[in-house]
């Protein structure tokens, strides 16, 4: 049994916010991040939250899979910035989208790869007969704990939310591989401190505080793990890189993305972005940028995709999938 991307759906909010709009809250400028990162502009989540952005992406993903929300027996949410602390963002999408009562549905943490650590559970539920049919969401609000006034950071992120169902079928198409990795001894290199421990027996009461980057350091490691994630990939499917027909990379910065390319010796035609206009969405931008290929047409039957990802943590992933 394999799990089979039936159907993709995505959504970011209609705010755009270009790069001369950042020049005028930070000392930036729009040839600074165009060169550094190929950031043009990002969506911002005003006046939605991570539950109505991850809704609007699922009920697009189950449309498109031609199911109904009754038909979903599973629902995965990767996201690090959801409306609430619990429930989780998945029992919202749950209730909003009218999926059965009783069936599991929770949140994976791991920022940047999010996504595909839900599409690596989900993928196990569906080959061990548990799933028949699984919703895998990839959503983050990172306007909401990003500080506004850190150039370092604010002009990196954006908000953005994206789905796939995956369906339960015999067969030579789905999902190949799935690896997921983390090395917690990197925590510092990305993270938010918003501490919950705020009662009265701690002697350090939990403050409100924003994300927190090494931009060098994250960028290095970035480069290695997306590289030896990639060959893993490859590798543990007897693959080889020219194999590959697209290559959808977590959209953090430009530069990484063409290093990683680079070692692969896939031309740019292969790979996948969309970062120019959405900057780094965080679990969203993968099936973001998933959705958006399919609807240009630009992936077919029998295709070779390969996902991969990085992020806070440190976490990094990939998936294989043939269409
Ligand atoms: C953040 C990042 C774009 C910075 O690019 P860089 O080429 O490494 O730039 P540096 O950090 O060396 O900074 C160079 C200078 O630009 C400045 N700078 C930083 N942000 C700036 C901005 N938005 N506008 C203008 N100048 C900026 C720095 O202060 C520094 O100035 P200094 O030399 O006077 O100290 C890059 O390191 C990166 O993308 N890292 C990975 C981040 C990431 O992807 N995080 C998410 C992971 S999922």
């Amino acid at each position: 049994m394999r799990a089979n991307i039936i159907g993709t759906g995505s959504y970011a909010p209609p705010r755009v916010l270009k790069n001369q709009e950042l020049e005028r809250i930070v000392d930036t400028s729009d040839d600074w991040i165009t060169s550094r990162t190929g950031i043009k502009e990002r969506r911002i989540a005003d006046n939605e939250t991570t539950n109505d952005i991850a809704t609007k992406a699922a009920k697009s993903a189950i449309k498109a899979a031609g199911v109904s929300p009754k038909d979903i027996d599973l629902i995965v949410a990767g996201t690090v910035t959801p409306e609430m602390l619990f429930p989780s963002t998945a029992c919202f999408v749950q209730a909003n989208i009218g999926a059965n009562r009783g069936i599991p549905a929770f949140d994976v943490s791991a920022a940047c790869s999010g996504f595909l650590y839900a599409l690596d559970v989900a993928d196990k539920y569906i080959r061990s007969g548990i799933s028949k049919k699984a919703l895998v969401i990839g959503v983050d609000i990172f306007s909401n704990i990003i500080d506004w006034k850190d150039r370092n950071t604010c002009v990196l992120f954006g908000d953005g939310a994206g789905a796939v169902v995956l369906s339960a079928e015999k067969g030579k198409s789905g999902i190949l591989s799935t690896h997921i990795h983390a090395d917690g001894h990197y925590w510092k290199m990305l993270y938010t401190p918003l501490g919950v421990a705020s009662s009265p027996f701690h002697n350090k009461p939990a403050e409100k505080s924003y994300l927190k980057m090494q931009g060098n350091e994250i960028f290095k490691i970035a480069v290695r793990t997306m590289g030896a994630a990639c060959q893993e990939a490859l590798d543990s499917n007897g693959l080889k890189a020219e194999d590959i027909s697209l290559l959808i990379p977590h959209q953090a910065n430009m530069r990484i993305i063409s290093a990683t390319a680079e070692r692969l010796g896939l031309p740019e035609e292969k790979v996948y972005i969309n970062l120019d206009r959405y900057g780094n969405t965080s679990a969203g931008s993968i099936p973001l940028a998933l959705d958006e290929a399919v609807k240009k047409g630009l992936i077919k039957r029998n295709d070779i995709i390969l996902f991969v990802a990085f992020g806070g943590g440190l976490t990094w992933a990939s998936a294989m999938v043939r269409w």
